[in-house]
């Protein structure tokens, strides 16, 4: 009898990627990233043994998770050497009451010095920026890494969308899983909603709420980080799981349809700033960037929002 042998696929992949800074969303954005089994895992941080412990913890739960990879804790850069993704989450955390843009002077000094490490190491990697302000940041690293634009881009109107999504499905009480949508501009409280590409299963929003149902998720949407710091000092899950699927998506190659900060040269009529726009995310990092038909007024809040970045922008960064 030909005796099939079924060897058990691990889902394990070889592939390598490298988090800087194991702080709250460091750390949950490596699980997650271990959960999806998307790639083994290098977690860096500073502080002594906080990298080292973190990953024994989760190597720890690995057997649960059916994860066969490795996850590493360090405090030296040369083992991030050979990632394939590298992902920047070091910096101060924005305290109850704080803008994310009170963070960029302190965190534009920790990312140049990160991303010097980054590019001596990992010089062909993509390079995912998490830290705040993350446009600002996302700038000052693509400046600094030498990196070419595609190659670098910021975690940010992802978690602003999910949490769009979130509070469409409350108001309307059905399933997250049937709301799609968009937030581009400033990750923070200039960032732009779009209400128009809003839908339930393809039903635009629109037809299903009220104006004042709509302006109230809109301004939750806007205040949703500044909520959680509130209550609980920083978020952590929320941008832990975004992070690891746009790691999903440019480790398998996915090219998803999601909004990053990412350096404009031209695009939406605008260049030499980084903010969120719609993108086609996969192997290469940012493959392409998708120019909307804007309305007049939506035009009007993302000018607002590019100037409000293009101005800390200029406050924070200043080149070598
Ligand atoms: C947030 O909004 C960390 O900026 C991130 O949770």
């Amino acid at each position: 009898m030909n005796r099939m042998i079924y060897v058990k696929q691990t889902s394990h992949v070889m592939h390598m990627i490298s988090i800087i800074g194991a702080g709250k969303v460091g750390s949950a954005a490596a699980f997650d990233i271990l959960r999806f089994r998307t790639s083994d895992v290098v977690l860096v941080d500073v502080v002594e043994n906080l990298a080292q412990g973190e990953a024994l913890d989760m190597m720890q739960a690995a057997p649960a998770i059916e994860f066969d990879g490795k996850i590493r804790g360090t405090s030296d850069y040369s083992e991030i050497e050979g990632s394939e993704l590298v992902i920047v989450t070091a910096g101060q955390a924005r305290q109850p009451g704080m803008s994310r843009f009170d963070l960029a002077e302190k965190n534009a000094k920790i990312v140049k010095s990160v991303v010097k490490e980054v590019a001596k190491y990992c010089p062909d990697c993509r390079l995912m920026m998490v830290t705040n302000p993350v446009d600002v940041m996302t700038y000052v690293a693509y400046k600094e890494s030498g990196f070419e634009r595609n190659r670098v881009f910021g975690m940010g109107n992802i978690l602003d969308t999910l949490r769009f999504r979130s509070y469409i499905a409350l108001e309307l009480g059905v399933s997250r899983e049937d709301i799609r949508g968009l937030v581009i501009g400033e990750h923070g409280d200039t960032m732009v909603p779009l209400v128009r590409y809003a839908s339930v299963s393809g039903i635009p929003i629109t037809e299903l709420l009220t104006k004042e149902q709509v302006e109230k998720i809109v301004s939750l949407t806007r205040s949703s980080g500044s909520d959680v710091i509130r209550l609980k000092g920083a978020t952590t899950y929320a941008p832990g799981v975004v992070i690891a699927i746009m790691a999903d998506a440019v480790l398998r190659g996915r090219n998803r349809v999601m909004s990053v900060s990412t350096f404009l040269q031209g695009e939406y009529g605008f260049s030499d700033v980084s903010i969120g726009v719609p993108c086609v995310l996969g192997r290469n990092g940012v493959e392409k960037i998708l120019e909307l038909n804007l309305d007049a007024e939506t035009k009007r809040e993302f000018e607002k929002s590019v100037a409000s970045v293009k101005e800390a922008t200029k406050k924070t960064y200043k080149p070598a």
